[in-house]
């Protein structure tokens, strides 16, 4: 059983009061594995502490005859799993539509409850959705007997959800976060890519001609698909006091690629992402943990605002309250870290 000091107030600097209670710990990394894969399951000991959180996927990547299998694996391993002080349990159910949600929720609030820390909604249209999790989930914890409430968590992958997602967001005490979900996202779109997140060749802007010769030689900059909701999900969050992240980079082998799309993703304010494979768990490390630089700049403005009002210059650039404010975001998540 988590304890109390698990849990913390988020302090986003200028942003309105907090509104809820979300966990202290880092998620820079929200490691999925697939429980009833025998090998996947054989490592999920060795990644604790590693991660910063397992996920046990119930949901898409599990086949329909696996499904009773995974979560009966995810059972047998949050028993059997010490999780430690550094990592959390998730689990992500399968969507609220599916023949499967309702076993996967009375059994595993059931049997292992007290472990899991958060449960992850696919597909989440509105806040409806999260209401008939937030009503059963009380249900399910009053029966069992628990006392820490499971936390719930949102993918973003439906137009009708992005359009929503404000409402998502606010929906629940119970709401710990939400994660771009880019792979339905685009076909709910009706997009015209056939990827897992991450960008798209043809989707760039050229530079104008000169003198009007549209045949000459012309860089073109490929732009972010995701850039958009990734910005509108970050508001959402941030307006509720919730935890934004990217989701899955599904080209493993491109591991250049997949830092670029993470480190825009926290550059914009999302926390923590998905891995799917080993390869990105230290990239996501990497990315979603402020540089050693960032830190010792943003103690430098810090020191040289004193008491944090005014202006200074700093290296031929002016520092201000704004800008101390966005140090302070730098260096509440360095200390976070480093607790
Ligand atoms: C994740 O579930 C996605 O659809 O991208
Ligand atoms: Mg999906």
């Amino acid at each position: 059983m988590r304890s109390a000091k698990d849990f913390f107030t988020p302090l986003a600097v200028g942003a309105p009061a907090p509104v809820r209670e979300v966990p202290a710990r880092p998620s820079r990394m929200i490691h999925f594995f697939d429980p009833s894969n025998p090998r996947m399951a054989a490592k999920v000991p060795q990644l604790v502490g590693t991660v910063d959180v397992l996920l046990g996927n119930l949901e898409d990547a599990v086949k329909a005859e696996n499904k009773d299998a995974a979560r009966a694996g995810l059972v047998e391993i949050a028993r059997a799993t010490d999780f430690g002080e550094h990592t959390q349990l998730w689990t992500r159910i399968n969507s609220l539509d599916s023949p499967w949600v309702l076993d996967d929720l009375t059994t595993l609030v059931t049997e292992v409850g007290d472990r899991l820390d958060v449960i992850m909604v696919p597909k989440v249209q509105g806040p409806e959705d999260i209401h008939y999790v937030d009503r059963l989930l009380a249900q399910l914890e009053a029966k069992a007997g628990l006392t820490r409430p499971i936390l719930v968590h949102a993918i973003l992958e439906t137009a009708r959800g992005v359009a929503n997602v404000e409402a998502i967001a606010g929906a629940s005490p119970r709401m710990q976060g939400i994660s771009l979900g880019p792979a339905d996202l685009a076909a709910d779109r009706r997009m015209k890519t056939t990827r897992v997140g991450g960008g798209h060749p043809g989707y760039l802007v050229r530079v104008d001609p000169v003198d009007g010769d549209i045949t000459g030689a012309r860089p073109t900059f490929q732009q972010d698909l995701w850039h958009y909701t990734i910005a509108r999900m970050v508001d959402a969050c941030a307006m509720h006091g919730i935890f934004p992240y990217y989701g899955p980079f599904g080209d493993i082998a491109d591991v250049v690629a997949c830092e670029d799309q993470f480190r825009n993703a926290f550059l914009l304010g999302c926390v923590g992402t998905w891995t799917l494979h080993p390869a990105q768990i230290a990239i996501a490390k990497t990315v979603f943990s402020p540089s050693a630089q960032d830190v010792a700049h943003a103690r430098r403005v810090k020191e040289a605002m004193g008491d944090g009002t005014g202006a200074v210059m700093l290296d031929g650039k002016m520092e201000d309250d704004a800008s101390l404010k966005q140090c302070l975001v730098i260096l509440e998540l360095a200390d976070r870290l480093s607790a």
